[in-house]
């Protein structure tokens, strides 16, 4: 009996797991909701209080009269920074872990299966080393290549931003541990970051900065949401009703916690209020709990506020206590193959014009590695993220063991990357590439170039690598540059090579994918999730980075990355979503299901990719749509799909794709809402956001009633370019019209200047001298305000 109910659980789990659910099997919500419930019923306000700050630097407060445990949290994202105790730092003693790839290199996969199985093993070492909530993915936009942790983000790009931290979320938490989505929300710059102002207008906040953290909720729905540093709109993110409960839960259906950023909290009564559960670190807490009994006690906060705040908290740390596998084992063997298998799926080839790539061993007998980078891996960024691997290869002795059979590899550093200014064996390097028959150069940016708490002043190389790069250039035309960095460079010796394999920091096991991609035991099939700029002049946010005096202004709106550079037509150095690869693939086929939609209709795209190289490779296929009639200024094309297929050479596979309303709309701010417009739109299929091979154009039209939203300070031209209100705009003021009418040509025709048409109604009595005022200009609104209309 025994043995049927103990293969009976395993069958749950087994389902459970299939489904993706946390390996929590006896977590019960109604049951919880009412322990939880009864729990609260015993809660001093002291507890409460207490329970909502942490206890020190990792783990929530334990409250052992009522039996409540406490959770264990680590550092994040690609790898675990798990300290010797929750009440250590774990800087430099932290437990050993497995390495990834940083965000910046898991985008450029553009692979979701990849980002879930990175998830899960995050998810088993977590558990191997007792951690239940794992602080990342970072899912914040890349707003500027300056910003300092854009190596811990995905991309400038909302959807993929999104549908990636899903992704990894969906991962870590299959393993019964918890993921958290930081930092909510508009977190771009390091300078200032605990007081920076993110100002910017709502619907650039909506359609970029908190698309990404949406998606996550609703697709990955992670056990935490971490609040922000910088205030957004004014308004500490640790403080904002309007971001942590108006959207984040009521709107999107967040049923976790919110976390604080490590000493972002400012007022923490506020933050309770706003919908913040939990402060951390513990120890300034402390004093915060004095402030929030007395805020209960002074009637300044409900304590049935705090009530709500203290249930959703412990339904997450019982979650948390909730999984089998607790202390299982780190699979550290096997996670080393899987991060350079991850690793290898990030790679991306930028330039192989001469086709100097995959490496012909049979060719090239003689090669040189230049660049420390060979022997002293650059692999991840600085910060609160940074791992301490389990192990760390470096590049020149895996190609020296694993692909040296037939091969001379000579290695010469060319710059120091104790001094970036030292040129001094740039001559070396070079020399050692002449006498060879094709030289490797590893190139990229230093450690301390890429940091938390600190952004870049430009996008540079050292001067020492640039130097070495252009050296070897001239001393031997075979040369491929492997580049090391975590964001956007600059690559002003770029016309002089002609292959570039971008690397990123690639974990732990980087150097072994690296090899790989050089001697084509894997096809690079990576491609940009961030534009990379021919100069920082030309990037969206040059003018307003870091921004001065604790704001910064977002003057470039929703146009960042491609959007950007598409509206002002820069040609970038290398464009969103490009990315070369050993074959090369034909695009065809492409069908809507209907040319025809309205906005309740959800459109099929489908077409057909085919192999039309040599080799077996991947290729990312993106969807991107233009509005091509709008009221309102919108981006030429936005990605809104996309999907990544492998193909046997010669080999077709049809790719689909289905868009809904979402997809076609902008964020109103005057409706607080996402609306579609009539109208027509295209389709786009690209292989980059530069390389469009296929399109199709439809027609939408919307089935919304919205109510006209004027005021007296709505402008004359927005009643007579609209056919709905012109006549109503003539019957109102006739004569002042009619005077503004050519003879022989209807009142419809009236000319009225350009400077006229700018004036808000309420100039109108000045204007019409004195033939409509004040009161019959509220009136008149008041009238249309009550009309609706099909945007
Ligand atoms: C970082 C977070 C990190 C936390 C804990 C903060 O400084 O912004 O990303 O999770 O520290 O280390």
């Amino acid at each position: 009996m025994l043995k049927i109910i103990t293969n009976f659980k395993l069958f749950i789990l087994l389902f459970l797991m299939i489904l993706g659910a946390p390996v929590n099997a006896e977590f019960d919500e109604s049951t919880m909701a009412k322990k939880i419930d009864q729990l609260l019923s015993k809660m001093t306000l002291e507890e409460k209080a207490l329970l909502t700050s942490g206890r020190d630097a990792w783990s929530t407060q334990p409250i052992e009269r009522l039996d409540i445990p406490s959770i264990w949290m680590a550092d994040g994202p690609h790898g675990l920074r798990r300290a010797p105790t929750t009440y250590t730092w774990g800087y430099g003693n932290q437990a050993p872990a497995t390495c990834f790839p940083t965000a910046s290199a898991l985008s450029a996969s553009w692979d979701m299966d990849l980002l879930k199985q990175v998830g899960e093993a995050l998810g088993v070492e977590s558990n191997a080393l007792g951690v239940d909530l794992l602080l990342g993915p970072g899912i914040n936009i890349k707003r500027s290549p300056l910003a300092g942790r854009n190596f811990e983000y995905f991309s400038e790009d909302p959807i993929l931003s999104g549908k990636l931290g899903a992704a990894y979320i969906n991962g870590v938490q299959s393993q019964g541990v918890g993921a958290t989505a930081k930092h909510y929300v508009a977190n771009n710059v390091e300078t200032q970051r605990m007081w920076a102002n993110s100002n910017l207008d709502d619907r650039t906040l909506n359609e970029i900065y908190m698309t990404p953290f949406e998606i996550a909720v609703k697709e990955g729905q992670p056990w935490s949401v971490m609040a922000c540093y910088n205030r957004v709109q004014g308004i500490y993110g640790t403080e904002s009703l309007q971001l942590l409960t108006d959207k984040l839960k009521n709107e999107w259906g967040f049923k976790g916690f919110v976390v604080s950023d490590w000493d972002a909290v400012v007022d923490r009564v506020q933050g309770i209020r706003a919908g913040m559960h939990l402060e951390m670190p513990g120890k300034p807490a402390r004093i915060t709990n004095k402030m929030v009994v007395e805020a209960v006690k002074n009637n300044e906060l409900e304590e049935q506020q705090l009530d709500t705040i203290v249930k959703d908290l412990l339904r997450i740390v019982f979650m948390g206590q909730n999984t089998d596998d607790k202390h299982g084992d780190q699979n550290i063997e096997q996670h080393h193959q899987l991060a350079r298998k991850i690793a290898a799926e990030t790679i991306t080839l930028l330039k192989n014009t001469e086709k100097l790539l995959p490496v012909d061993p049979a060719k090239y007998k003689k090669i040189a590695v230049l660049g420390e980078f060979a022997v002293n891996p650059r692999y991840q960024g600085n910060g609160s993220s940074q791992v301490k691997p389990t192990q760390l290869d470096k590049f020149i002795d895996i190609v020296r063991n694993e692909y040296g059979q037939s091969v001379e590899f000579i290695y010469s550093p060319g710059y120091s990357l104790a001094n970036d200014d030292d040129l001094s064996l740039v001559e070396q390097a070079a020399a050692v590439a002449t006498h060879a028959d094709l030289a490797l150069v590893m190139a990229g940016l230093p450690l301390s170039y890429e940091s938390e708490g600190i952004d870049r002043t430009h996008i540079d190389l050292p001067p020492s690598h640039n130097a070495l790069i252009s050296a070897v250039a001239k001393a031997q035309p075979n040369t491929a540059i492997i580049l090391t960095n975590g964001s956007a460079i600059a690559m002003p010796w770029e016309s002089q090579v002609s292959a570039i394999l971008e690397t990123w920091l690639g974990g732990q096991a980087g150097a072994g994918a690296i090899a790989d991609a050089v001697f084509g035991k894997v096809n690079p099939s990576g491609k940009l999730a961030e534009t990379f700029p021919v100069r920082l002049e030309d990037t969206p946010a040059y003018l307003n980075f870091p921004g001065e005096d604790g704001q910064v202004i977002y003057g470039e709106r929703m146009f960042v990355g491609y959007r950007y550079y598409d509206k002002r037509n820069i040609e970038p150095l290398f464009p969103f979503g490009h990315g070369l690869s050993y074959t090369d693939f034909g695009y065809s086929n492409l069908k809507l299901s209907a040319s025809d939609i309205t906005d309740n209709d959800q459109l099929q795209v489908s077409l057909t990719v085919t192999n039309t190289g040599k080799v077996k490779g991947k290729e990312v296929i993106q969807l991107y749509i233009a509005d091509k009639q709008s009221t309102v200024q919108r981006p030429i094309k936005e990605l809104k799909a996309f999907d990544k297929i492998e193909l046997e050479s010669g080999e077709s596979k049809d790719v689909s794709f289905t868009l809904t309303k979402r997809d076609f709309s902008y964020y109103s701010k005057v409706y607080d809402r996402w609306i579609a417009e009539s109208g027509a739109f295209d389709i786009l299929i690209g292989a980059s956001s530069r390389d469009i091979r296929l399109q199709a154009g439809l027609n939408l039209s919307s089935t919304e009633n919205l109510q006209y939203k004027m005021t007296e300070f709505s402008f004359f031209s927005e009643y007579w370019s609209n056919p709905q209100l012109k006549p109503l705009l003539i019957a109102f003021m006739p004569k002042w019209i009619k005077a503004m009418t050519p003879k022989g040509k209807p009142i419809e025709e009236a000319k009225i200047e350009d400077f006229l048409q700018q004036q808000p109604l309420i100039k109108f009595p000045y204007f019409t001298g004195g033939e409509v005022d004040e009161q019959k200009i509220k009136a008149f609104v008041k009238q249309i305000n009550q009309l609706t209309f099909n945007p």
